[in-house]
């Protein structure tokens, strides 16, 4: 129940109450009403349409007025006035219109691209909108976005009323595959406990105390631990479309609330899971993919193919897509652009000996003029692009130039035979060499390598896209063979230029309870930083679509890795529930997150999830439609035992 606490003050303040006439003809309306797709369907003469004032009414006679309406899909008639119905209307005021159909007489003044008119009998406004046409267009922003405040005016728009559908038709076909597959939708706590699991969490505080100290309840980052115990629980296919929460820097594709297509199978490999997310998002795409195309994946010989029946998803290991593309979610729609390691040819790295690979990526035919080089591509030599060293950036701008490059890279690298490289590259005026260094092929931690998120920007650039991408269907691939961890990276300066790792210090790089690969079994003991883990991530356009991993299901294991590897100093505080769970008969088990906010996004063709999401956060993590956060007084602050500094 919702209680408004002095209610009598409340309402003493918000002054006078409005004329009864006026709200009450704000609820004068037929329901009996159509849209504008089905009145061009079906002809009827007279039809009753509600919907909002989409341009400032135009007077074009003595007594004509036209205006235009937009009906809740987002699609628009012109409206024919010839009793001044539309005098008083702004864009935006909410009507509902009986009318009479005909066919356009005026075409060259409408605004509206279809072949009929609907001449108003009668117009009952059931609100009204208080911005005049020329300060609703003040507020838009040069892409046509309303301000975050007014996401309800940008929500009525075609293109995310559209989204919103989108989103909904996905999660029903999800739903309808899983529960083919005899899985079982399990609704789990929001109100969780505050653990160690990767990201940093929203804490919730409680007016309870544990011990004199104040309690918090923490907001799940994801429900990986309850799904867990739900397999010790008995559900042998668990799915559900969970809320997630993280406190993490936003990006376009973060939020600090988000939604997973969530699932995890009891008696089941990571291969048995692959398979089911497979048939879960080809159904989708196949479905429900704007632009038509089906999801297409790699042949083994690098080809782009549509993923069918037979053609899987391709399995690359993460040393290959380190190597050949620099980055663990590589973008697989610009199959030319590679990157070359230049040891076969005894160039090396020699700035730093932890880092001895020196690794190049030409662009071919990229720019024509210095000016247009300096245009298109100089942001890639932009320090702040990068975490650590920016890449040497050459533009060929003379064949001299073609046979010389490698003195450019001299700063950076030491080369014993550039003349066979040369002739490898063949350099010609126009392409641009960019290159850098790398750790070795079997420790690669530093994720991207400068070239990988070079390799990044130019797949994500305008100029990148119409000259290196070879395909407009989305192009998936399964990286497995992670490193089950990394090395904790040391705070870094601004400005150094690698990373720093923490002696003995480990991260997981998906999440502790992900399994060990068995040959790397006796590895955890002597060298953690080469066993490589059960995890596996689904990557589509060079985004992490999703990830998930075998799971670890013996109880000394999971200690072991908590205690020994990882260093928590209290896993049984932090994690006994799971520990007790699989001292209890646990069955082996294996799952999966789809990051559904991600896959909605591209099932629409947008490049951010803001846009298939109804409220999101700003990039400062506030939503300013209900202006969240807040502060709150210092009595509730008491309350919940909190002391503001
Ligand atoms: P992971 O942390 O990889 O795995 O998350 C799974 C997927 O969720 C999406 N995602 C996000 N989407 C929007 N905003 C965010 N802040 C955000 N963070 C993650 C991504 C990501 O791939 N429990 C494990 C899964 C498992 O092991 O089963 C997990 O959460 O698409």
């Amino acid at each position: 129940m919702l209680r408004i606490r002095n209610f009598s003050t409340v309402s003493k303040r918000l002054g006078k109450l409005p004329a009864f006439e006026t709200v009450r003809d704000k609820f004068k309306f037929s329901s009996e009403t159509s849209t504008i797709q089905s009145i061009l369907q079906q002809k009827p003469n007279k039809v009753v349409l509600n919907g909002w004032i989409d341009a400032k009414p135009k007077k074009v006679g003595k007594n004509l007025i036209f205006g235009t309406l937009r009906d809740p899909n987002g699609e628009k008639i012109q409206l024919v006035d010839s009793q001044s119905f539309l005098k008083e209307s702004q864009v935006e005021d909410v009507v509902q219109i009986i009318g009479e159909l005909s066919e356009k007489k005026q075409t060259q003044q409408s605004t509206v691209n279809i072949e009929y008119e609907l001449k108003i009998i009668e117009l009952q406004k059931l609100n009204q909108a208080n911005k005049k046409p020329s300060q609703l267009q003040d507020l838009k922003a040069d892409d046509g976005a309303f301000p975050p405040e007014y996401r309800y005016l940008q929500l009525r728009l075609p293109k995310y009323q559209n989204n919103l559908k989108l989103r909904y038709e996905a999660s029903k076909n999800v739903r309808t595959v899983l529960d083919s597959l005899n899985f079982t939708e399990v609704e789990t706590p929001l109100l969780f406990k505050s653990t160690p699991e990767g990201a940093r969490e929203f804490l919730v505080p409680t007016r309870g105390k544990i011990d004199g100290e104040a309690s918090f309840y923490a907001l799940p980052q994801s429900p990986q631990q309850y799904k867990q115990l739900l397999i010790a629980s008995g559900v042998n296919r668990y799915f559900q479309v969970a809320r997630c929460f993280r406190d993490e820097d936003l990006r376009s594709d973060r939020q600090p609330e988000f939604t997973q297509v969530d699932l995890e199978m009891a008696f089941s490999s990571g291969k048995d899971v692959r398979e089911v997310v497979e048939k879960v998002i080809t159904s989708t795409w196949n479905k429900l993919h704007a632009s038509g195309t089906d999801l297409h994946t790699l042949d083994r010989t690098g080809k782009i193919i549509p993923v069918s029946g037979t053609e899987k998803i391709i399995n690359l290991t993460y040393q290959q897509v380190m190597t050949q593309y620099g980055i663990d979610k590589p973008d697989l729609r610009y199959p030319d652009l590679k990157l070359m390691d230049l040891s076969e040819f005894k160039a090396y790295g020699y700035t730093n000996k932890e880092f001895p690979v020196f690794e190049v990526i030409v662009l071919r035919k990229a720019f024509e003029t210095v000016e247009e080089f300096h245009r298109d591509w100089s942001y890639l030599s932009n320090k702040d692009n990068y975490n650590y060293r920016a890449p040497i950036v050459v533009p060929i701008e003379s064949d001299e130039l073609g046979t010389s490059w490698f003195t450019k890279f001299l700063p950076i690298a030491a080369f014993e035979n550039p003349k066979l490289i040369t002739k490898f590259l063949n350099l010609r005026k126009g392409d641009i060499i960019i290159g850098s260094t790398r750790e070795p092929s079997r420790r690669l931690f530093e994720n991207p390598t400068p070239l990988g998120r070079a390799r990044q920007l130019i797949t994500q650039s305008k100029r990148g896209k119409e000259l290196f991408r070879k395909t407009d269907a989305s192009v998936a691939a399964w990286v497995v063979d992670f490193p089950l961890f990394a090395p904790v990276e040391e705070t870094a300066e601004k400005g150094s230029h690698y990373p720093v790792y923490t002696e003995n210090a480990f991260s997981s790089t998906h999440h502790p309870f992900t399994m060990v690969n068995l040959r790397d079994y006796n590895k955890l003991e002597s060298d953690p930083l080469s066993c490589h883990g059960e995890h596996y991530d689904l990557v589509v356009n060079g985004v992490e679509l999703g990830g998930g991993s075998t799971r670890i299901h013996d109880p000394e294991l999971q200690n072991y890795i908590f205690h020994e590897i990882l260093n928590i100093k209290n896993p049984e505080d932090l994690f006994g529930h799971l520990l007790n769970a699989f001292k209890m008969g646990t069955p082996p088990h294996a799952g999966f997150a789809i990051g559904f906010d991600r896959m909605c996004a591209m099932l629409c063709g947008s490049e951010s999830i803001r846009d298939v999401i109804a409220f999101p956060k700003s990039i400062s993590g506030v939503d300013k439609v209900v202006g969240s956060p807040s502060t709150v007084p210092a009595s509730t602050l008491d309350e919940y035992n909190i002391v503001s500094k």
